[in-house]
C-alpha cells in the first residue's frame, strides 16, 4: 500500500464577541413593574414572531452525507457490479460501496441522503484514480465539488461515508467538510475499504471540522461484507444510540436541553430557528439571572447574534427567550396581572419541565443551558 499523507484542514470559524455590557448598568428584560412605565395591554405591539408549535419550521435533523466512486467516475455503468468492489445491487439498482451502506443508515434512522460530487470525475479506471488520489492527498488538494443546494444548517446530525482512499478519506470529502459549516452538529463518520480497514480516516475527519459538537464511533465495513452488512449497520447505530435520536428528532425538530439551577435540572428545547441555533452555539452557558417581576429570571449575555429579528411583547410560562434590546435571556415562569413587556423578546424555547422551582428561588441564581445527552 502506498504512504498516505494525511492531510488535516483547520475549520477556522471567528467569532467576533463584543465585549460584555455593564451588568449592574442592565436594566430587565421587560419594562419595571410600576404602572405608569407599563404600555397598556390594548396598545401592545403584535407580536412580529410568536413561535408557537405550529409555526416552528419542520427540519430535517439527519443528513447522510456520502462520497461513492460509482457516483463520481467516468461510465461508471461500465463497471460490472458482479465482478467489482466498487458496486453493489439494490434490487435491480446498482450503486456504489458506500452509497449502499448510506442507503441502510437511511432505511434504519431516516435523514437525507447527499451525493457529495466533485465538478471534474474521476476516471473509470483503477490505477488512475489510484495515482490521481495520491497526488490530491500529496498535495492537499481540495477538488472542486458540484454545486448544490444543500442547507446544513437545518441539519443536528450529519453521517459523512466515504470509501477509504490510501488510508484515509477521498479529498473531495474534505472539500465538503471546508465547504459546508458543521460547526456544533454531531458528526458520525462511516466508511468502506477493500479489507485494510478505516486507517485514519475519522482522526482526519475529526481534525478537520474541530467545531463539531462530537464525533461519534464510526463504522467500516468491508467492501466485500457490504451486501449482506444490514444487521451490521442496525447494530452500529444503536451502539451509538442514534435510533432514539433520530426517532424523535424527526418529530419536532427541536434540540432537547437541560437548565441546570444548583442541583436541579429541568427539561427543555431549543427551537429550530436561526436565533436559537446561533445561540446554541454557545453551550454550555451559564448566565447570572435575577428574579424580576414574580415572572421571570433575566440575565446578560456576552455574545451578540446575527439573527436577532423580530420579537413579541408578551410570553408564556416556560419561554426561553432573548431580547435583542437589553442583551440578554429570559425565562418567563408565571403569567402576572400585568403581563406585556416593554421591549420585544425573541422565544428560542421553552422549559418543559414543572415550573416551581422559579416560585421559590432566590434572588439571583446561576442559571446553565446545555444540550442534552439526546435530541428529541
Ligand atoms: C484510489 C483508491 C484507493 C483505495 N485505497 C484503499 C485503501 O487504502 N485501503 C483499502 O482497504 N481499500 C482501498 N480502496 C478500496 C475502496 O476503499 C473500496 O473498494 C470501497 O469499498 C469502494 O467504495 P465505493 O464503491 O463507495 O467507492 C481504494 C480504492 C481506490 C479507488
Amino acid at each position: 500500500m502506498k504512504r498516505f499523507t494525511a492531510v488535516i484542514l483547520a475549520v477556522g470559524l471567528i467569532f467576533s464577541l463584543a465585549a460584555c455590557q455593564n451588568q449592574d448598568d442592565e436594566p430587565p428584560s421587560v419594562s419595571t413593574p410600576s404602572a405608569e412605565n407599563q404600555e397598556p395591554a390594548a396598545s401592545a405591539e403584535p407580536a412580529e414572531q410568536d413561535l408557537t408549535q405550529s409555526e416552528i419550521p419542520e427540519t430535517k435533523s439527519i443528513l447522510i452525507a456520502y462520497f461513492s466512486l460509482g457516483r463520481n467516475a467516468d461510465s461508471p455503468k461500465d463497471i460490472d457490479a458482479s465482478t467489482s468492489a466498487s458496486l453493489v445491487m439494490d434490487g435491480e439498482e446498482q450503486m456504489g460501496t458506500t452509497e449502499y451502506v448510506a442507503h441502510l443508515i437511511q432505511d434504519n434512522v431516516g435523514g437525507d441522503l447527499h451525493s457529495i460530487q466533485t465538478l471534474d470525475p474521476y476516471s473509470s479506471d483503477f490505477d488512475t484514480v489510484v495515482d490521481q488520489n495520491h497526488e490530491e492527498q500529496d498535495a492537499g488538494t481540495l477538488p472542486v465539488l458540484m454545486t448544490s443546494d444543500l442547507d446544513v444548517s437545518q441539519y443536528d446530525i450529519v453521517f459523512i461515508g466515504y470509501p477509504i482512499w490510501a488510508t484515509s478519506a477521498p479529498q473531495a470529502v474534505f472539500s465538503f467538510l471546508s465547504q459546508y459549516d458543521l460547526f456544533g452538529k454531531t458528526l458520525i463518520p462511516f466508511c468502506t475499504h477493500d479489507g485494510y480497514g478505516a486507517g485514519s480516516s475519522y482522526k482526519d475527519i475529526a481534525d478537520a471540522v474541530s467545531g463539531a459538537r462530537e464525533v461519534l464511533d464510526g463504522l467500516a465495513v468491508e467492501a466485500s461484507d457490504v451486501p449482506d452488512s444490514e444487521e451490521t449497520v442496525a447494530e452500529w447505530l444503536r451502539s451509538i444510540d442514534i435510533e432514539q435520536q433520530s426517532e424523535t428528532a424527526n418529530q419536532s425538530g427541536e434540540t432537547a436541553i437541560t437548565i441546570s439551577i444548583g442541583d436541579t435540572v429541568l427539561d427543555g428545547v431549543l427551537y429550530n430557528t436561526a436565533l436559537a441555533n446561533e445561540i446554541q452555539q454557545y453551550f454550555p452557558l451559564t448566565i447570572s439571572m435575577t428574579g424580576f417581576g414574580g415572572r421571570e429570571y433575566y440575565g446578560g449575555v456576552d455574545f451578540y447574534l446575527e439573527n436577532a429579528e423580530g420579537g413579541q411583547k408578551n410570553f408564556e410560562n416556560g419561554d426561553i427567550t432573548y431580547c435583542q434590546a437589553h442583551h440578554n435571556m429570559a425565562i418567563f415562569y408565571a403569567q402576572t396581572d400585568d403581563p406585556d413587556l416593554s421591549v420585544e423578546v425573541i422565544p428560542i424555547g421553552k422549559v418543559t419541565s414543572d415550573l416551581g422551582i422559579f416560585h421559590e428561588l432566590p434572588g439571583s441564581v446561576e442559571i446553565t443551558f446545555a444540550l442534552a445527552d439526546s435530541l428529541i
